[in-house]
């Protein structure tokens, strides 16, 4: 069903559809990592970001279905390992924050800000982007502040079970930014951005 999309419109359909599909995972996965910590403090923001990355999912779902296409599912071949990760109660917080994301180097919206700067999107969908950066931008803040508690926390018990007054947990994770955007993006942007590239060369073919 493409009737209602121009050539223009296929080059960021594939965009949209990662978005949807990353952000529905994420929100699974936060939800499901909120009802396993002990830490209330913690599950709150997760909770809220689960809720947002959900949210998003659906929206993008919806947007794809005005431009006159459907969502087409992927498969997700970590996504149970991924679950079952963030559902276990017996596995800490900081395992949690700190391993199976990958560093990010690079703004990952930079480019989707750029393409919106050049009118590459129709009004109503760079309105939702530039909507859509803010709130992942938002998000990670929250992430990140909340992690840094968990690591503070993590730190402060350490310390005192081991009598010393020293930690180097903080200088071996990787940054808290890097981590907080990552977790809103199950997959990672590279993914997405490829997807964008390979359906805007379709489109020019
Ligand atoms: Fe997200």
């Amino acid at each position: 069903m493409q009737t209602h999309a121009s050539s223009t419109k296929l080059a960021y359909l594939g965009l949209l559809n990662a978005i949807s599909l990353a952000e529905t995972r994420a929100g699974v996965y936060l939800r499901a990592w909120a009802d396993a910590t002990q830490d209330e403090e913690l599950a709150c923001t997760l909770r809220l970001v689960a809720a947002r990355e959900t949210s998003h999912g659906q929206l993008f779902c919806r947007m794809l279905g005005e431009l006159g296409y459907e969502l087409r599912q992927k498969p997700d071949p970590d996504g149970a390992e991924r679950i079952a990760k963030y559902a276990n109660p017996k596995i800490s917080d900081l395992d949690k924050i700190g391993r199976s994301r990958r560093e990010l180097n690079a703004d990952p919206f930079a480019e989707i800000e750029a393409k919106i700067a050049e009118s590459f999107y129709d009004p109503v969908t760079a309105n939702m982007l530039s909507w859509y950066i803010c709130e992942e931008r938002d998000s990670a803040k929250k992430l990140r502040s909340a992690y840094d508690c968990v690591r503070a926390k993590t730190d402060g018990m350490r310390q005192k079970s081991s009598g010393s007054g020293h930690s180097t947990t903080a200088q071996n994770t990787p940054s808290a930014d890097a981590q907080a955007i990552m977790a809103c993006l199950a997959d990672g942007f590279a993914r997405l951005e490829k997807k964008l590239d390979k359906v805007a060369a379709r489109a020019k073919a």
